[in-house]
């Protein structure tokens, strides 16, 4: 499949390291495209885990990412965020479907405004207008009146709105266990199969 994942300025961009890692293991054609508030959020989130990274140029920054996931950066395409003229900048690109994880409460306005600040938000545009598959997975607490009325401005345009909320009902012995719940059920939403988490067999 052909997938396009948005990393944005949210906390939580494990949730989208654990999904990109999960997309090209199982073989499909990954782009991902950070903004630039990603880069800020990913430096200091990879700074507490011990990395020098404070001051260091956003390709350093990356690299720590692309290491502590465990992907290789030639495995995935890595598309800027100000390449408007990127190929899924078009609706004629066939596309298979798009997540923005997380999604910051910027971005989710942006697409439910329908506004075009950055390819994020183009390609998750085209997304909804071409009825394909598109998953935001929102990081904010608490969330306002006005974030509730851009996510569910998302929900009704046919995008998927799927909180950084894992449960804990299968039992998660670590915190990768807790995301992989979250990029496990994004792929569900995308139509990819995975192994993330044990389904739920009952009782
Ligand atoms: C350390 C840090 C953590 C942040 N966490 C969040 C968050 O969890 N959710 C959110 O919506 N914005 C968060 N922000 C704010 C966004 O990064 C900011 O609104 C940014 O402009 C988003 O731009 P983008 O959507 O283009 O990435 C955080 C910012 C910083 C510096």
């Amino acid at each position: 499949m052909k997938i396009f994942v948005g990393i944005t300025g949210a906390s939580g961009s494990i949730y989208g390291g654990r999904l990109l890692r999960a997309l090209v293991a199982a073989g499909h054609e990954t782009t991902v495209c950070f903004s630039a508030g990603a880069v800020e959020v990913i430096r200091q989130e990879e700074y507490g885990a011990g990395l020098e990274l404070l001051g260091a140029g956003s390709e350093k920054v990356l690299e720590a990412f692309f290491s502590r996931h465990d992907i290789s950066p030639q495995a995935v395409e890595v598309a800027l965020p100000d390449n408007i003229g990127h190929v899924y900048s078009s609706g004629t690109a066939l596309l298979d479907g798009a997540a923005v994880c997380p999604c910051s409460m910027s971005t989710a306005a942006s697409i439910a405004a329908g506004i075009t600040g950055d390819l994020i938000h183009r390609v998750a545009g085209v997304a909804l207008k071409e009825a394909r598959p598109l998953v935001v997975v929102p990081r904010e607490a608490p969330l306002s009146e006005i974030h509730l009325q851009n996510l569910l401005r998302i929900r009704q345009a046919g995008g998927h709105v799927l909180p950084a909320a894992p449960a804990f009902y299968h039992n998660p012995q670590s915190i990768e266990d807790l995301v992989d719940f979250i990029a496990g059920k994004v792929l569900d939403l995308l139509g990819a199969d995975h192994q993330l988490f044990k389904r739920w067999e009952g009782i």
